[in-house]
């Protein structure tokens, strides 16, 4: 099964590609570029029969002018329809290849565009306004297009019928633009005199500018080369779940994912990376189709395994003898901040690599960058909205990933502030282990248990505050019972880098025993609160105090002396 975002009927199905190429288009608001997509589709005939007409046709009947960028709309709308998803990604062929669009409206959509694994853009258009000239945006986006390792660009100076055609106010542009792109790691391949309204230098050259004797935006993009095959790359599998088949007492699991790169077979070795743990591949399954012999990069897939090792979601599935990616809890990072809020050293958030998400927090912070003006300021202690920087993120636990010379897939991560994702960027290095003393703790998991569960969850709850008011990332569970299944939750957040206060009412030292089973006795802790009772032995270090604030401050000071 492989993921086939326009597989529902209305947009033309592309045939089974002989070669696909992502192609991002990036430049400031109101540039030009859903213009530009509009017309690469109109004019290499990539639309569903009679959608240029109905557009035309809705525009006329509501007095509004006919704008290819409504074709996209279009085509959006109805895909909502069928699935969900993140972005605007259209399809279209020209005679050499198949090319995945993604339109990216804002940062954030950008960023998630360029680093989520699926869509990773091999080139990109660069769109300039001519009448407007160079904003920051066009700035910013060539700066990230350098940083993510996209090296194949063109730039196309667009609304050239608003400048009337002029070769001076292209060359002015040109100029300008190419000494910045130079600076941020950008040569681009060509830059191109268009407009995306009229069409000229789209598909087909103008007649109104001779002087431009260069290719069209899509003869520059043919002549692009696919990166690397990811086929031939070393295999690796973020794991986004592990699922046990559940007909007739099967104890077998299915580890699902979709392949990043590289080329798996039944019988290879695998190794799950940060854990290290590996056996051989027993079957390799595919959704509604028979099991198969191997499976290749960009397929979404699971396999079974030969000997049940510990796997969760977040690691990476490798090939032994075949490159190993690093695995750690310090990087070397260059990120771009996007969020409201800046980005503070010291502070956690939430770093997404593949499958894997981690607490991490910036713990060096080397220096600052303007993207838009280059502007370098070093000994800063944050990041603000819109800048870019290089420094060192440590992690609560670790992860595996490559560095971006090596590897650019699985080096892009972004980072989380609050649930959204807020900035972006790539692993440059490991950087270096860090002293004792700057290991970050094992996550813990704390009990705390009495006999109503009102005073457990005010304890807990009071618990959680204290942690957090000491930058101690703390997540609250809470249970009424069924030790069991939450053991398993906690796990997961463990093994995540958080600490996890549980809040379980009326627990007895068996269920004790049983979440330091699963977790490891020295990283559970349990505590009752107020008076025993007759219900069995409860769990845990007594707590004299009732009153959820001091019993909190309690607590702490118990952790504190260990
Ligand atoms: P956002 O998605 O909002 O960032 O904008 P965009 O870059 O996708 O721009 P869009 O394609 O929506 O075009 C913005 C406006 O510029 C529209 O009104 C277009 O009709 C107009 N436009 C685009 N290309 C040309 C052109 O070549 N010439 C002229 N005159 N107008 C153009
Ligand atoms: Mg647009």
């Amino acid at each position: 099964m492989t993921g086939n975002p326009s597989a529902n009927g209305h947009t033309p199905v592309p045939p089974a590609p002989a070669e696909r190429m992502h192609l991002v288009v990036a430049g400031h608001v109101d540039h030009g570029k859903s213009t530009i997509v509009g017309r690469l589709l109109a004019d290499t005939h990539s639309l569903p029969d009679g959608k240029l007409e109905q557009i035309r046709a809705l525009c006329a009947r509501t007095s509004r002018p006919f704008e290819y960028a409504f074709l996209l709309d279009a085509l959006k709308d109805e895909r909502a329809q069928g699935i969900t998803i993140d972005s605007a990604r259209v399809f279209f062929k020209s005679p050499v290849r198949q090319y995945i669009i993604i339109d990216a409206p804002g940062h954030v959509e950008f960023l998630k565009n360029m680093i989520s694994g699926a869509a990773r853009a091999e080139a990109a258009f660069l769109v300039i306004d001519a009448q407007e000239g160079i904003r920051e945006n066009s700035r910013r986006h060539g700066y990230l297009l350098g940083m993510l390792g996209i090296r194949q660009v063109a730039v196309l100076v667009n609304k050239m019928d608003l400048v009337a055609y002029d070769q001076l106010a292209f060359e002015r542009i040109v100029r300008e633009y190419r000494d910045f792109l130079r600076d941020v790691d950008v040569i681009p391949a060509a830059f191109v005199p268009v407009s995306g309204s009229g069409g000229d230098n789209i598909v087909a050259a103008p007649s109104a500018m001779p002087w431009y004797a260069g290719p069209t935006a899509l003869e520059v993009l043919d002549s692009f080369q696919p990166q690397r095959s990811a086929a031939d790359e070393p295999f690796r599998m973020p794991v986004q779940d592990v699922y046990k088949f559940t007909a007739g007492g099967d104890a077998r699991r299915i580890v699902a994912g979709t392949v990043e790169s590289g080329t798996l077979h039944v019988g290879d070795e695998v190794v799950f990376q940060p854990s290290g743990k590996r056996t051989r591949v027993r079957t390799i399954e595919a959704f509604n189709l028979a099991p198969q012999r191997a499976v290749s990069a960009g397929s979404a897939t699971g396999f079974t395994l030969e000997q049940q090792v510990y796997v969760a979601r977040g690691q990476v599935a490798t090939r032994s003898a075949e490159r190993e990616p690093c695995v750690g809890t310090r990087l070397a990072v260059s990120l771009f901040w996007l969020g409201k809020r800046p980005l503070l050293t010291g502070r956690p958030y939430i770093l997404k690599l593949g499958a894997a998400r981690v607490s991490a927090q910036l713990e060096e912070l080397h220096r600052v960058i303007d993207a838009a003006t280059l502007e370098v300021a070093e000994s800063r202690d944050r990041v603000e909205r819109h800048e870019v920087a290089d420094g060192v993120l440590r992690l609560a636990a670790p992860i595996a990933y490559d560095n971006i010379d090596e590897f650019a897939a699985t080096s892009r991560f972004v980072l989380l502030d609050d649930y959204e994702i807020a900035g972006g960027g790539i692993i440059r290095a490991p950087a270096g282990q860090p002293t004792a003393d700057q290991r970050p703790p094992t996550p813990s998991l704390f009990v705390i248990s009495a006999l109503e569960e009102s005073d457990c969850r005010a304890t807990a709850e009071a618990l959680e505050t204290t942690l957090r008011g000491r930058e101690v990332p703390a997540y609250l569970l809470g249970t009424r019972g069924e030790v069991g299944h939450l053991a398993a939750v906690a796990q997961y957040l463990a093994d995540a880098g958080a600490n996890v206060v549980l809040s379980a009412p009326r627990l007895l030292r068996q269920d004790v025993h049983q979440l330091e089973a699963a977790l490891g006795s020295d990283r559970v802790t349990a505590f009752w609160i107020g008076p025993d009772t007759a219900i069995g032995e409860p769990g845990g270090i007594r707590v004299a105090s009732t009153d959820p604030a001091s019993a909190a401050r309690e607590i702490h000071a118990h952790l504190e002396d260990r």
